[in-house]
């Protein structure tokens, strides 16, 4: 089956492909598509943005699309970043940018617990869809670590592993992360609902 990926993030569809690949899938991008989308996401939480970008490139391709919706969850902040964890400190600051503001934000704040969220949603032609969450836990460090990954890697500790998530192969952190997770699910739910069929 083709499926074209909603995503226009280079690094999320790198990982996204790694994993859909396996499902038997065939990923095609937006550009592949022949569109180039980029909804607002107006909802307020991962599941409802995830379905406003799969239903419109769904709609503008006439073809299944997935979206992810993901974010950094972070404990003392109440849930923040959250849905807005691409947009934390306004349009002016870059994925570094960002993950310093959290840690200005996070000085003094013993509790160090957060997540990171992914939500895989597939919006069907025929109006069905498919939908998965992932999470995965971990610690707000320091510091940064390690320069693989994005977004916030570098600063989001894993006590098991011993290193922050941008310290991680691209294998590595394809079996542990968030969208992992998520994509196995999607994955359960998939086969659930098309009984393994390829359509
Ligand atoms: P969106 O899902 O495109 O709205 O953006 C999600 C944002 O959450 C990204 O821009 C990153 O800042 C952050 N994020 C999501 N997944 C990851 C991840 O695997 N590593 C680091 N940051 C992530």
């Amino acid at each position: 089956m083709k499926v074209v990926l909603a995503s226009q993030n280079k690094k999320k569809i790198v990982e996204m492909r790694a994993i859909l690949s396996q499902m038997g899938v065939e990923v095609l991008s937006q550009a592949d598509a022949g569109v180039n989308l980029e909804p607002e996401e107006t909802g307020t939480t991962f599941e409802e943005n995830s379905r406003i970008k799969a239903k419109a490139v769904m709609e503008a391709t006439g073809l299944p699309a997935i979206a992810d919706d993901s974010g950094l969850m972070v404990d003392a902040l109440g849930g923040e970043p959250g849905v807005y964890s691409a947009r934390y400190g306004g349009e002016g600051l870059d994925d570094t940018g960002r993950w310093q503001l959290l840690l200005k934000n996070m000085e003094g704040k013993a509790d160090r617990t957060c997540k990171f969220v992914s939500v895989i949603c597939c919006c069907f032609p025929d109006g069905t869809e498919v939908m998965a969450r992932g999470e995965c836990p971990g610690i707000l460090a320091q510091g940064p670590s390690g320069d693989g990954g994005f977004g916030y890697d570098p600063i989001f500790y894993l006590p098991q592993l011993g290193k922050t998530m941008a310290q991680l192969t691209p294998e590595e952190k394809n079996k542990i992360s968030h969208r992992a997770k998520a994509l196995a699910g999607f994955q359960i739910e998939w086969e659930k609902q098309h009984n393994g069929t390829d359509q």
